[in-house]
């Protein structure tokens, strides 16, 4: 990575709009958009062993094992793309994480620049996540809020939409469960470092990105 690099960490729930901001983000500052879960997603559609293992996690609700995920991101980080800097998404989601990610950058001369926290109340994370379709690609749509042009076909390459394994409503619950022991404690060390700012995802998607990006200005 270059010096000054930009690395903003999108955190938030389960379904408060990271991916969907992430993306948005990234096209406005050139950089690429990482997402832990789609790369995930990536692994399990190629069989590769990797994707097999997390899949046995994920369609439980649960956490990959650090050790896993932080081999796997770290690696996506030497990638010649992310040498102005990278939006994460779902990414650091426990602390031994974030103390990876913040001792990589260190050693890279690097910091970070921002942790965007999302913040939207748990009955709208429900409908958000029951309604949502997704692209092989990891765009993100949903049913009513935000609707693909031709139904259930991906705006950009037209291929078929697919709903995603772990949105089943049990599931659902256990991913808040599991956020709030292991990521909500995150909220605190960001914030104790100075890097936390605060949105409110709960509204346009476009009013929201530009709070996210001016905040970063
Ligand atoms: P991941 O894929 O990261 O899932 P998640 O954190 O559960 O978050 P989601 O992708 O469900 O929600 P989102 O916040 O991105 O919301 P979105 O923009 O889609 O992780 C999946 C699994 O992988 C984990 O459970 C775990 O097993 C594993 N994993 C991933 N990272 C890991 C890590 N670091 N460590 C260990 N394990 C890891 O929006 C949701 C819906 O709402 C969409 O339909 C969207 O269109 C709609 N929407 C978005 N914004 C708005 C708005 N403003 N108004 C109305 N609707 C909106
Ligand atoms: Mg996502």
């Amino acid at each position: 990575m270059k010096e000054q690099a930009t690395i903003v960490v999108m955190l938030g729930a389960p379904g408060t709009g990271k991916g969907t901001q992430a993306v948005l983000l990234a096209e406005r500052l050139g950089i690429p958009h990482i997402s832990t879960g789609d790369l995930f997603r990536e692994h399990l559609a190629a069989e590769t062993p990797l994707g097999i293992e997390a899949a046995t996690y994920m369609n439980k609700g649960e956490l990959v094992p650090d050790e896993i995920t932080i081999t796997m991101l770290n690696a996506r980080l030497e990638e010649d793309d992310c040498e102005n800097g990278v939006v994460l998404d779902g990414y650091p989601r426990t602390l031994v994480q974030a103390l990876a990610l913040e001792s990589y950058l260190d050693s890279i001369d690097e910091e970070l620049t921002m942790v965007a926290n999302l913040a939207v109340p748990e009955v709208l994370i429900v409908k958000r996540l029951s309604g949502r379709w997704m692209s092989k690609s990891g765009n993100v749509y949903h049913a009513e809020y935000n609707p693909p042009k031709r139904k259930w076909f991906d705006d950009e390459d037209g291929s078929p939409l697919y709903q995603r394994e772990d949105d089943k409503a049990e599931t659902v619950l256990n991913r808040l469960k599991i956020y709030e022991a292991q990521t909500l404690p995150l909220i605190d060390h960001f914030r104790e470092e100075g890097k936390l700012v605060e949105f409110n995802g709960v509204g346009e998607i476009n009013d929201i990105n530009d709070e996210i990006f001016e905040a970063l200005q």
